[in-house]
């Protein structure tokens, strides 16, 4: 690796797959935990040259040659190293670094770097355990931590005074500074956290190199990372992944979960191969990191908005790593905020209930789409069908973007225009007509009020109605639009309700008692909208 910062061929190797790499080359086919394929290093008919992605490692079990990406780019194109790291940087869409003898002065900052991270991550594990870190104490246990997994995890606590500016004053004030620890104030170094809960961050050999430390008291914010330094990328660093590596190997699948604190819990409560993003949203390179072990990924997110938000852009990014092996899944939480509290409150049975649930990256796409268009409406379904285009123009494999377009082909003849072939199958009401007057209300609110017509999606659907026309105008303000949608939709309630009890009238006629409770009901839910829909139209 002479020449390269280890950490660009690091990178290199996070980057690209072995599989990818390999198969360029080799038809490969995926048998047990390898891949398989004929040997181009030596004359074979049957294929006895095997791929470990995980390890990132190939070998010929007929002529013993092994290596990795850059020695089969360096053997295959008869490459020397730089040639083929510049081939595959290409391959990355990195961009290559000065060709640089391997600096010794770097390795040596490297190496203070990783004492001191090291040195102050002992330091706080002691505190936690003394007088000054009790509160601290208390609180991780509070939270469900036992003494084993504090110590797993080396959970520490980081005092108020500045304990890594005090304690390491004979180390030189630039590396304190670099490790983001300590900075420089007007009168001295100060540490940069204090009173905080603190949790190490592990690169993937478990070396510390970074921090993230948790407020106790409530003050904002409530987590602080260690920002960005020579040797932590928040963007490329996944929490966990260290202890979770040989989980996700076995399980066949990562799981990926919103916090730090929730990646803990669930490694402990038998989901060891879950992992978090650190203080930042999804990226790109963190799906390319878990892509490396296997590209089966269940996304597990909060249930609250932020939540779906988070789930949405993860859909996004993880698009150009499908491959027809992959298994992406999308999973909500329930019955708590975030799988912390379903692990307290309903154990780990509710947690797994929850990821076996969890939505295919299939249907997940189709309900998002459905959800964000108005696909009842031509102008909808036409921005609906454009943003599935944009998504599936991005898996790279033409024969499973091919599959994934007729995939969604099928489901929009048969869900976006079955409204049109009279109307939703659920509701056994005929569809009331609709006079000419409140459809171009209809047609004017929906080209006035873009956000009303999406708020109000379902109901305008279930009207049945061909919304492709031009509306005469109008001079309705949003209020008035909203009152008017409102008032109609309480008015085709009870046209509905009418109608449930014209078919309960004569079910009760021919003696069904349970029919008569049902109508007594109805008339009641008829006088509550009528009461409801009077207030309205008097404000
Ligand atoms: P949450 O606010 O959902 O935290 O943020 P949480 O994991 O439930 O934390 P607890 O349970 O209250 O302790 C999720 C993740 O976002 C990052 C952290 O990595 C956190 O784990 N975050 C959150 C920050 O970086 N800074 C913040 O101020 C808040
Ligand atoms: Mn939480």
């Amino acid at each position: 690796m002479a020449g390269y910062d280890r950490n660009f061929t690091d990178e290199l190797r996070a980057r690209l797959s072995i599989v990818d790499v390999v198969g360029r080359r080799v038809p490969l086919v995926k048998k047990g935990q390898n891949y398989w394929g004929c040997c181009p290093f030596h004359n074979e008919k049957t294929a006895s040259f095997s791929v470990n992605e995980e390890k990132g490692f190939y070998h010929c079990f007929g002529c013993g040659e092994h290596g990795d990406i850059i020695s089969f780019t360096m053997k295959t194109n008869n490459m020397d190293f730089r040639a083929a790291i510049a081939e595959l940087a290409n391959q990355a869409g990195l961009k290559l670094p000065e060709y640089k003898p391997r600096d010794p002065a770097q390795v040596a900052r490297e190496d203070t770097y990783l004492s001191i991270t090291e040195r102050a991550a002992k330091l706080y594990q002691q505190k936690l355990f003394e007088d000054a870190g009790a509160h601290a104490l208390s609180y991780i246990r509070g939270r469900g931590f036992t003494d084993d997994m504090i110590k797993k995890y080396r959970i520490g606590y980081a005092p108020k005074n500045n304990i890594v500016a005090n304690t390491m004053a004979n180390v030189k004030q630039d590396a304190l500074v670099s490790t983001g620890l300590c900075r420089r104030g007007e009168y001295g170094m100060y540490d940069f956290f204090r009173d905080r809960l603190m949790f190490p961050i592990f690169n993937t050999r478990g070396q510390i190199v970074a921090f993230s430390g948790r407020s106790m008291d409530g003050s904002e914010p409530k987590y602080m990372n260690t920002t960005d330094t020579e040797m932590f990328h928040k963007r490329k660093t996944i929490f966990g992944l260290n202890f979770a590596r040989d989980a996700i190997y076995r399980a066949g699948r990562s799981i990926v979960v919103e916090g730090q604190i929730d990646a803990i819990q669930m490694q402990s409560h038998g989901f060891g191969e879950t992992v978090a993003p650190l203080g930042t949203a999804l990226t790109e390179d963190h799906i390319a990191i878990l892509c490396k072990s296997n590209r089966n990924i269940t996304f597990c997110f909060d249930g609250d908005k932020a939540g779906q938000k988070a789930a949405a852009r993860a859909c996004a990014i993880v698009m150009p790593f499908l491959r027809d092996t992959s298994d992406i899944r999308f999973a909500f939480v329930t019955g708590g905020k975030d799988p912390d509290e379903v692990l307290k409150n309903g154990g780990d049975a509710q947690m797994r209930k929850i990821i076996d649930d969890a939505t295919p990256l299939v249907d997940f796409l189709w309900n998002t789409t459905n959800n964000n268009f108005l696909v009842s409406t031509p102008g909808g379904r036409a921005s609906a069908e454009k943003f599935l285009d944009k998504e599936l123009e991005k898996i790279q494999d033409p024969a499973l973007r091919r599959e994934y377009v007729n995939e969604y082909n099928s489901r929009k003849f048969n869900e976006w225009h079955k409204w049109k072939k009279g109307g939703n199958a659920k509701s056994a009401a005929p569809v009331p007509e609709i006079d000419a007057v409140t459809i171009n209300t209809l047609v004017y609110i929906i080209g006035a009020y873009p956000d009303l017509a999406e708020r109000y999606g379902d109901f305008l659907a279930s009207l049945n109605i061909d919304f492709d026309r031009d509306a005469t105008d109008m001079n309705l303000s949003r209020d008035g639009a909203e009152k008017y949608l409102v008032s109609l939709k309480a008015q085709k309630y009870i046209e509905k309700l009418n109608f449930q009890k014209r078919e309960l009238m004569s079910k009760m006629l021919n003696g069904d008692e349970f029919a008569r409770e049902e109508i007594i009901r109805i008339d009641n839910e008829i006088a509550r909208t009528n009461d409801k829909l009077e207030t309205l139209i008097s404000i």
